[in-house]
């Protein structure tokens, strides 16, 4: 695992959007594990800029995310695939197409996730995965007990979860409770991972992501076992 201590959210946001578009540039084809959430909005405001005004082609990169909430239409403003466009998609030269989320109001759910992880198969796997990381230690929507071999599956969200995301919704009530996600061995799968993470609200997660014992009750903790993983965080007293 490789740290990088950046000062605050700005700094983290700048490097990350910069390591995205370095790849971007110079690869002739590229699957993106995209990431929603707070955390990494600043990354793509910085990475759409940068290759805006670098006049960047992105015929070349393909584009998965991690998650959409069970019930949420691609319409739906508080959904995972509207986030996408409005922050990311609809600023850049994408062709959308190209640009894949789980279909959380998919008829068949059990049938979407599979199809989602054979299209991801597909693609040739994900080149580099963005991720960022909830208070509990969830990484996508892979809450505490999640298979570390899991693929893309339906997921109950806890109730520490549906709090944290509630601040995007009106009530409460609004919060889906269930959620499409990759897995942990979806995850793992990726070529390398990128994981971004701000504000000491997430410095325990941090420390048992990196410090713990590799256990299904710290989904993150199974990053410990991948070899190409980078942490960028602004969270003071984090070390390797
Ligand atoms: C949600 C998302 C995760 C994200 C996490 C942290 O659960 N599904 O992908 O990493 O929240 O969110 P935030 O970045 O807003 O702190």
């Amino acid at each position: 695992m490789e740290l990088s201590k950046v000062k605050n959210y700005d700094e983290m946001s700048m490097e990350a959007a910069k390591i995205v578009f370095e790849k971007i540039v110079n690869s002739n084809r590229l699957v993106l594990g995209l990431a929603t959430g707070s955390t990494p909005e600043k990354m793509y405001e910085y990475l759409a800029d940068m290759l805006n005004k670098n006049k960047v082609d992105l015929s070349h990169v393909y584009t998965v995310n991690l998650d959409e909430y069970v019930g949420l239409s691609p319409e739906d403003t508080q959904s995972y695939n509207y986030y996408m466009r409005e922050i990311f998609f609809d600023k850049v030269n994408i062709p959308l197409e190209n640009t894949k989320l789980p279909d959380g109001v998919a008829e068949d759910l059990d049938r979407e996730t599979e199809a989602y992880d054979e299209m991801i198969e597909n693609l040739g796997g994900v080149d580099l995965q963005i991720l960022g990381i909830g208070r509990n230690a969830h990484i996508a929507f892979n809450e505490p007990g999640t298979s570390f071999d899991s693929g893309t599956h339906v997921v109950d969200l806890t109730e520490s979860t549906i709090q944290d995301n509630a601040r995007f919704f009106e009530k409460i009530e609004d919060v889906p409770t269930k959620a499409v996600s990759m897995g942990l061995g979806t995850i793992m799968n990726a070529k390398s991972i990128l994981l971004l993470a701000s504000g000491e609200g997430k410095k325990q997660a941090l420390q048992d992501m990196i410090h713990g014992k590799v256990t299904e009750e710290v989904p993150a903790s199974i990053l410990q076992r991948h070899h190409d993983v980078k942490v960028i965080t602004d969270v003071e007293d984090i070390k390797l």
